[in-house]
């Protein structure tokens, strides 16, 4: 790992620490705070103009996932320590088929959107165990290892910072993206 994506995780590791910290003392929350969601406050369900799609909307949060996938995708094929698993998306990109890169920005934004909270947004791919399988997943060249697991949301994190997603968003997105680590990582 180089020396910024080392920097972006544990920029991270610390942003949830304090997350914890700052919740465990925190006693009494207002009714509105305790059922905020961390959608709702990525920009929640507030509708807002689509620039991607003409004429359309789209929920905030959603649209603040989306762009943060979108660039992150473009980091991680750039990134030589874990570009390799993407071999089939960036023949196709490099070719002009954008069709796989689109269905993968929706199904990673749609699986991002309800982890976080998202109700307006369903996820139809694959579970997390069969998306990171080459056998059951031919578009990912071999399982995963946990330091590409971490490389990957260093990018992910670069990503967020990149496009003005605050620290503490940061630390809660970053908390959510762990929880599939024991399904997306199988070497
Ligand atoms: C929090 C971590 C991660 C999440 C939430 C996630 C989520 C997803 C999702 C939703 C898909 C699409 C599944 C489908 O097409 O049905 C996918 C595909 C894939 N993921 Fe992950 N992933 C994570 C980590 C990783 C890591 C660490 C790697 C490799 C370093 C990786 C490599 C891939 C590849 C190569 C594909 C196939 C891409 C394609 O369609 O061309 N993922 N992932």
């Amino acid at each position: 790992m180089n020396r910024s994506k080392t920097t972006a995780v544990l920029a991270l590791a610390f942003g949830v620490g304090v997350l914890m910290v700052s919740s465990q003392s925190c006693s009494k929350k207002s009714s509105s705070a305790a059922t905020m969601t961390l959608y709702d406050s990525l920009g929640g369900t507030a509708m807002v103009s689509d620039p991607a799609n003409q004429g359309q909307m789209v929920e905030k949060g959603y649209l603040g996932i989306r762009t943060i996938v979108d660039s992150a995708i473009f980091i991680i094929a750039a990134d030589t320590q874990i570009n390799g698993y993407f071999k089939v998306l960036i023949g196709e990109v490099t070719s002009g088929n954008l069709s796989g890169y689109q269905r993968l920005s929706t199904n990673l934004s749609n699986f991002i959107a309800v982890a976080t909270g998202a109700k307006d947004y369903t996820y139809t791919g694959l579970s997390m165990q069969d998306a990171h399988n080459p056998n059951t997943n031919p578009r990912i060249t071999m399982t995963v290892d946990s330091a590409d697991f971490n490389e990957f949301i260093g990018d992910v994190a670069a990503s967020a910072t990149k496009n003005g997603l605050p620290p503490d968003l940061l630390a809660r997105v970053g908390t959510v993206l762990y929880t599939v680590e024991g399904q997306v990582v199988q070497r």
